[in-house]
C-alpha cells in the first residue's frame, strides 16, 4: 500500500478537503489476480464475480470487468452500475433477497445468472417462461447452508442459529417441482454464507451441501457451482491476533471436495467465487486531520480527528484497525495512551481505542489502513459529508475519483420547493 508523508497529505487534504480515502488501484489488481490465480491452479473453469456491496468504486468495478471478471450485484442499483461500466447482461450474477419484477423481467430477458431467493421469484420466473416460450432463462437457486459444527455452534455470522438466505428443505423441494413443471432448468446453485469465522471448513460445506443438492434433484444441467464470498484476504496477524487462511487454502479444500464428487469431475461446471472483503479492504487508506486533544475527569485521553468511525469501521466492529500516526513534525513531548475519536456527536464514535501515540498535536494526521470494505457503501452524510476518494495517476502525482459531498450534492436530493 502506498504510503504519504505529511507534506504529500497536506497538498491532497488542501486540494480535496480532509479527511479523505486514498485507493490503492494496483493493489486492488494483485489481489484480484492472486485470487483467481489460486483457484484456477486447483480447479478449472473458475469464474470470479467481484461483490459490488462490498465497494462499488467505479474505477474498482471497471478493473474488475478489465480482469474478466463477474459483476456481482444484490440491487438494482448495482445492475445499473454494472451495465453504465459497459458490462454485458451475461457477465452479471444477480443475487440479493429482493428482485422486484422489473429487475427480474430485465435480468432474465437479457441472460444475466439470477441466483433466486424467494419463492416469489420463482413463481415470477414460471410465468416469465410461459410468456416468453422458447427463451431459456439462466436460472439459479440459492441454497440455504447450515453452519453448524460438529461441536453444535453455528458459525453464521454474529452467532444467529441459521441464516436467513436461501431454499432448504420443502421450499427447496417446492421451488425445484415449480420450476420443473415449467420446464425451467437450474443451471446455478449459490451456496454464499456469511460466517464469524470465514474458515476453510466452511467451504467445505458449502461444496458437500450444493453437490448434496445437486444429486438429490438431479440437476444435471448445472453450469455454475457459486461458493460465494466470505474469504480473508491479507489480514495481519496483530489485527485479529491469529493467522488466516490463505487463497491457496480455500482454493485447495475448495477443489479437493470439488473433485470428490465424479459428477463434477465429469463435468467441470464453472466453479464460482464471489470475494468482497477479502480483495478490497487492504487496498483504501483513510486519512484524517488531528483537530484537537483533551483529558477528562478520571484522567482519560482523547484525541479528536475530522473524520468518524463510520467513515472506517461503520458496523462498528470491535478491533482496531491498523493506523499510522503522521506527525505535523518533531516533538519532544511523551508518549501517551488515547482514544482516537470521530467529529460526530456521538460516544461510540470511536475510531481507535486505547493506542499509544507520541505526543499528538493538531495538524497530525491519522491514516486508518485497510478502509476499503463496507465504508463508502455505508457511509451516508452524517454530521459531515461524504470525504473525496483519490488515487495515484501513476506518474507520480494523484487522481480524483470522486470529490467531497458539498451543500450541492446533499441538497441536490430533495425536492427544489423545499431546499430552502
Ligand atoms: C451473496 C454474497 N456474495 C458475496 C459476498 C461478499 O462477502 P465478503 O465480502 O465477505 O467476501 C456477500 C457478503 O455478504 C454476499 O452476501
Amino acid at each position: 500500500m502506498i504510503t504519504l508523508d505529511h507534506r504529500e497529505i497536506e497538498r491532497l487534504a488542501a486540494r480535496y478537503g480532509s479527511p479523505f480515502y486514498l485507493f490503492d488501484e494496483q493493489r486492488f489488481r494483485h489481489n484480484i489476480e492472486r485470487f483467481g490465480k489460486a483457484m484456477r491452479a486447483r480447479y478449472e473453469p473458475f469464474l470470479l464475480g467481484y461483490s459490488y456491496k462490498t465497494n462499488y468504486l467505479p474505477a474498482a468495478c471497471r478493473l474488475v470487468k478489465e480482469l474478466g471478471g463477474y459483476a456481482e450485484v444484490v440491487s438494482r442499483l448495482e445492475y445499473e452500475l454494472a451495465l453504465r461500466l459497459g458490462y454485458d447482461h451475461c457477465n452479471i450474477i444477480f443475487n440479493g433477497p429482493l428482485k422486484r419484477r422489473e429487475d427480474l423481467e430485465t435480468a432474465f430477458s437479457g441472460g444475466a445468472i439470477v441466483n433466486m431467493d424467494a419463492m416469489t421469484e420463482v413463481d415470477f420466473l414460471c410465468n416469465w417462461v410461459h410468456r416468453h416460450p422458447g427463451k431459456r432463462p439462466v436460472a439459479g437457486l440459492r441454497i440455504n447452508v447450515s453452519l453448524v459444527g460438529a461441536d453444535g455452534r453455528s458459525r453464521v455470522q454474529a452467532g444467529l442459529k441459521a441464516g436467513r438466505f436461501g431454499f432448504a428443505g420443502e421450499d427447496l423441494e417446492e421451488a425445484i417441482g415449480k420450476l420443473r413443471s415449467a420446464g425451467v432448468e437450474v443451471v446455478s446453485l449459490h451456496g454464499h454464507a456469511s460466517s464469524s469465522d470465514r474458515s476453510v471448513e466452511n467451504f467445505r460445506t458449502i461444496c458437500r451441501t450444493l453437490s448434496s443438492v445437486r444429486q438429490r434433484y438431479a440437476l444435471d444441467r448445472l453450469r455454475y457451482f457459486n461458493v460465494g464470498g466470505g474469504f480473508f484476504g491479507d489480514v495481519p496477524k496483530e489485527l485479529i491476533g491469529r493467522e488466516v487462511p490463505s487463497f491457496d487454502a480455500y482454493a485447495s479444500a475448495i477443489a479437493e471436495e470439488l473433485l470428490a464428487d465424479s459428477w463434477i469431475r465429469e463435468h467441470r461446471p464453472n466453479l464460482v467465487a464471489e470475494p468482497g472483503v477479502s480483495v478490497v479492504a487492504d487496498t483504501m487508506s483513510f486519512y484524517t486531520r488531528v483537530h484537537s486533544r483533551k483529558q477528562v475527569s478520571g484522567g482519560k485521553r482523547f484525541v479528536t480527528v475530522d473524520g468518524s468511525v463510520f467513515n472506517v469501521k461503520p458496523t462498528l466492529h470491535p478491533y482496531n484497525m491498523l493506523f499510522r500516526h503522521v506527525p505535523a513534525g518533531e516533538s519532544d513531548g511523551g508518549t501517551i495512551s488515547c482514544d482516537v475519536v470521530g467529529s460526530t456527536c456521538m460516544e461510540k464514535d470511536v475510531i481507535l481505542r486505547e493506542v499509544l501515540l507520541k505526543d499528538p498535536r493538531p495538524g497530525d494526521y491519522i491514516e486508518i489502513k485497510g478502509a476499503g470494505a463496507y465504508t463508502i457503501v455505508m457511509t451516508p452524510p452524517f454530521i459531515n459529508p461524504a470525504p473525496a476518494i483519490v488515487a495515484p495517476d501513476g506518474g507520480g502525482g494523484f487522481r480524483l475519483l470522486r470529490e467531497a459531498q458539498s451543500v450541492e450534492h446533499f441538497l441536490g436530493c430533495y425536492h427544489p420547493q423545499t431546499q430552502t
